[in-house]
């Protein structure tokens, strides 16, 4: 069992969909990560329109850091066009044994590396077939390429479904105060009940949490999330990651910021425990309604 660290950097945004971050720069973050106990590192084949595997895959080879330090999270399923993927003539899921398979290969050549800690099918798809992905991951398993897998983005009765085939380790799921459904739909439930790590991405929202928004639905969200934290002195970021972090499931906060210093909140705040009352002023901040 490969031992995720609790807070997960999530690199979607360190490429070509974000902060283009040089070889060097990539590296440089990667070790800080490290240094400050983030030793899980997010991916998907499709991130930077299928470049940034890659990319990190070069910064990580230059850091030198050994490959038993760090866990790696990929997924395959999205089937997106992008400049490196031509022939794709229109969006679509794809999860069949020959491309899970096939994906897996890619993302270990870009990644630098003969094994993935853990796989994820990215999203469900209307017509996926279970044994078809059994057949794949019984035989990336066996193969010793990938070492556990999940799921991500899927409904407990999905989830359900490919479990009683395969077991699932995960499931990586949006979070944050402007999607609280997994709280109450059954799916962190499920986490607690099958024994699957919930992983929680965008916790802030994709940083519509903090942009200059002139929606009235993020500014309301914004200014009742600001009373509580101002309330008990922490930063916005910190608050969110205090309430994640409470729940029982032992929600992990995929991060998505590139800089070094907004991770290590997200770190810091492992170490401040909240009661129950002030989880539920956030949650009452976050839907705006006071619990019945
Ligand atoms: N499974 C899925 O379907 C799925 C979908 C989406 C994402 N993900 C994963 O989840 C990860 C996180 O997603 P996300 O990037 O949407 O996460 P996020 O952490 O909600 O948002 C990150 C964005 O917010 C900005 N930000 C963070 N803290 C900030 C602060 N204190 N002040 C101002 N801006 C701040 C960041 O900018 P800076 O870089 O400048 O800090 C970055 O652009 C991704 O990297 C990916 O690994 C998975």
């Amino acid at each position: 069992m490969s031992n995720y660290s609790r807070i997960i950097a999530g690199v979607m945004k360190w490429g070509a969909w974000g902060a283009q971050l040089n070889t060097s720069s990539m590296a440089k973050l990667i070790e800080g990560c490290l240094e400050i106990g983030v030793s899980t590192f997010d991916h998907a084949d499709i991130y930077g329109g299928h470049t940034t595997e890659a990319e990190w895959g070069q910064a990580f080879q230059q850091s030198g850091i050994q490959r038993e330090k760090i866990q790696l999270v990929t997924k395959c399923g999205i089937m997106m066009q992008s400049d490196q993927r031509p022939n794709i003539k229109a969006k679509h899921y794809d999860t069949s044994k020959g491309h899970i398979i096939n994906s897996v290969d890619t993302s270990l050549r870009n990644l630098k590396t003969d094994y993935i800690d853990m796989l994820l099918i990215h999203r469900p798809s209307p017509i996926m077939n279970p044994n078809e992905i059994v057949k794949a991951v019984d035989e990336l398993k066996s193969s010793g390429k990938v070492k556990q897998f999940g799921v991500s983005n899927f409904t407990p009765s999905q989830v359900e479904l490919i479990n009683s085939c395969v077991k699932v380790d995960c499931n990586q799921i949006e979070i944050s105060p402007f999607e609280l459904s997994s709280f109450t739909d059954g799916t962190l439930d499920q986490c607690m009940l099958e024994g699957i790590i919930p992983m929680a991405w965008s916790p802030m929202g994709g940083g519509k949490l903090f942009a200059h928004s002139s929606d009235p639905k993020s500014l309301n969200l914004r200014e009742r999330l600001s009373v509580v934290a101002k309330k008990y002195d922490w930063s916005l970021d910190e608050m969110i990651y205090l309430f994640l972090l409470h729940h029982p499931s032992d929600i992990r906060p995929v991060v998505g910021s590139s800089k070094i210093d907004r991770i290590k909140i997200a770190v810091d705040s492992m170490h401040t425990i909240i009661s129950d009352a002030q989880w539920f002023e956030i949650w009452t901040a976050a839907t705006g309604v006071d619990v019945p």
